[in-house]
């Protein structure tokens, strides 16, 4: 039996307890479980836009083919979350709208869109190994459903993931050195936005929140975010990027990654005022509602008479 630090519960405690839809639950565990689902289902669906924008300029059939099965899959992720959100009574299309109206945030990294073509491998694969880490901890939390379309969603990241090397890969060894340069940027660019997509730093209390004495969050902010960077920082070196150690290193003493901190106060700015893109695809989102209403409708009521 592993303990935990401080005030927290055993982790075999925490996590044995597991629940189906049917089973009884404590109380607020339900709204937890939904929002975490939904919280997912928006991050897929407006994920997905970024990369969209770059369909009709990438730059051969090959890559516009991975791209666009990247898109499907992440569509298919916001479905199967949304799925598990509706079954814990938040309809999808309230993701949406709340998301349009301005009722719910959305995940730091989304705020931006891509500025060039070779930024988005680099981005890509930080933004993919981060899931992945995450996807990994949260599969063994304590809502069955949310579980299980977490090990279905891993299986296709993990082709994202790849998808992410080799296009980083192509632009390292054959691209000009001005593309290299774009490619070395965006590591730098992204890798303070990935390291805050992990959450704030852990404070004494984690162990209280509820998300966590639920099983729903089963690894902390920092346990995640060392994990991922002693798992990601090899692969970019491999792949000819500068790791400056300014940004991050292994200490040897520590036995840990040391890292520069994200700016916090500017990505809880963004977190709360938005950041370069949040109004464009807000519009977007109430747009594509907007356009497809009637057919939602005849779905969900059938044909008008
Ligand atoms: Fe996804
Ligand atoms: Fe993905």
């Amino acid at each position: 039996m592993t303990i935990t630090q401080g005030h927290g519960i055993d982790d075999d405690t925490r996590l044995a307890q597991k629940y189906e839809l049917w089973d009884e639950m404590p109380e607020g565990y339900r709204e937890a479980a939904a929002r975490i689902a939904s919280f997912q289902a928006l991050a897929e669906l407006v994920g997905v836009l970024p990369f969209a924008e770059w369909l009709d300029r990438a730059p051969d059939f090959e890559r516009k083919q991975m791209l666009a099965a990247k898109i499907q899959d992440e569509v298919g992720h916001g479905h199967v979350t949304a799925r598990v959100a509706e079954d814990l009574g938040v309809p999808r299309e309230q993701i949406l709208s709340d998301f349009a109206e301005g009722r719910s945030k959305l995940l730091n990294i989304f705020h931006y869109r891509f500025e060039t073509w070779e930024e988005i491998g680099p981005a890509a694969l930080l933004m993919n190994s981060s899931a992945i880490v995450q996807f990994q901890a949260l599969d063994k939390g304590t809502y069955l459903p949310y579980a299980r379309a977490l090990r279905k969603i891993e299986k296709e990241e993990s082709f994202h993931y790849h998808h992410a090397i080799d296009l980083t890969h192509q632009t390292m060894t054959l691209g000009t050195p001005e593309q290299r340069a774009l490619a070395q940027r965006s590591f730098e660019t992204w890798l303070p936005r990935l390291l805050a997509y992990f959450g704030p730093p852990d404070t004494d209390t984690y162990q209280q929140n509820p998300m966590y004495t639920f099983g729903l969050k089963v690894k902390s902010n920092d346990q995640l975010r060392q994990e991922w960077l002693t798992k990601i920082v090899p692969v970019f070196r491999d792949l000819g990027i500068q790791v400056d150690p300014d940004l991050a290193r292994f200490d040897e003493d520590l036995q840990e990654w040391v890292y520069a901190a994200p700016d916090w106060i500017e990505i809880k700015r963004i977190l709360n005022e938005g950041g370069p893109m949040l109004a464009h695809w807000r519009a977007h989102i109430a747009g594509t509602l907007e356009r497809n209403g009637t057919y939602r409708d005849i779905a969900l009521e059938g044909v008008p008479a």
